[in-house]
């Protein structure tokens, strides 16, 4: 055997590249890294990526580096608009159609919930259409879930979270996390979620605009749903009848996930609620899959 096929070259790039991984002790390891080089070395080929266009893929993933920091995630974003954030959260978290379907964390869950009580109003700037939240968690029997941890944060109606507008928006706008009662029950008073485009002044935003992509996500509020024997799921749930549903900029949207946010015109419940009269309602309940349960297939 001669040293050639061991030695680089085009046609056997991939090949000569995996094998230089071939020791890895970890075997998760020696799967990623060499189907990583498959891949990536498919791709150069495809395209013939020219010595510009790959001076420009470093000179870009390097602004995107230095475009984070404690408050910017750039390369979430950079994930985001890729598809590949909701592929690695859909994959691992299959609901196999009993659960409630998880999407993106997305860039902005970066400090915690403050603790508050049930019926709490998290909207402390006041701005928008109040709006009653409430939902029930329940196992996948239907089984109620006391006393389940729901984590939720929303855009403010200018279109932006608190962590974007220190100073301007009070600290921990919009945010919250919620015990559910004895029957699995949460309500909390907030605002009617609002569009935002993610923030696309850095490398993503040069990326959207030279593909003609928008930076829009549809009106939305995240929840995080825990409780001890149950898996967590991080989802949304989104306003029905709002723009950017059919291309939200980083493809969460389920339709399982889409809420009608009607308007209640009653006086006595409007009290009731702490709330002005007319308010909306949006009703989300949560299916949680069992820790032990076997992940189901893709559906
Ligand atoms: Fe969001």
């Amino acid at each position: 055997m001669g040293t050639s096929q061991h030695l680089f070259s085009e046609e056997r790039s991939a090949e000569v590249v995996a094998a230089s991984f071939a020791g890895t002790p970890d075997p998760r390891l020696r799967q990623l890294t060499t189907a990583l080089v498959k891949h990536l070395h498919a791709f150069v080929k495809e395209v013939e990526l020219t010595e510009a266009e790959w001076g420009y893929a470093i000179d870009f993933l390097t602004r995107t580096g230095h475009m984070s920091d404690g408050a910017r995630q750039e390369f979430i974003l950079l994930s985001d608009v890729l598809g590949v954030s909701m592929l690695v959260e859909t994959i691992n978290h299959r609901s196999g159609g009993v659960a409630t379907e998880s999407t993106v964390l997305g860039p902005f869950h970066m400090v915690e919930s403050p603790p508050r009580a049930l019926g709490e109003n998290i909207a402390l700037d006041g701005k928008g259409t109040p709006c009653l939240v409430s939902g029930r968690v329940t196992g996948p029997d239907g089984e109620p879930v006391p006393g389940a941890q729901v984590d939720v944060w929303q855009a403010n109606d200018d279109g932006f979270y608190d962590v974007q507008q220190p100073g301007v928006q009070p600290e921990r706008n919009l945010r919250g996390l919620f015990t559910a009662d004895g029957d699995g029950r949460f309500r909390f008073r907030s605002v009617v979620p609002r569009y935002y485009p993610i923030p696309d002044d850095g490398p993503v935003g040069e990326l959207l605009a030279a593909t003609a992509r928008h930076p829009y996500r549809p009106a939305h509020l995240h929840f995080i749903v825990s409780a001890p024997g149950y898996r967590p799921v991080t989802t949304h749930v989104f306003v029905a009848d709002g723009p950017y549903l059919d291309s939200d900029a980083v493809f969460g949207v389920k339709d399982s996930l889409v809420r009608d946010v009607p308007e209640v015109d009653d006086p006595a419940r409007a009290a009731e609620a702490g709330l002005p009269n007319p308010f909306r309602t949006l009703t989300f309940d949560v299916a949680l899959l069992r820790e032990d349960s076997t992940a189901p297939a893709p559906s």
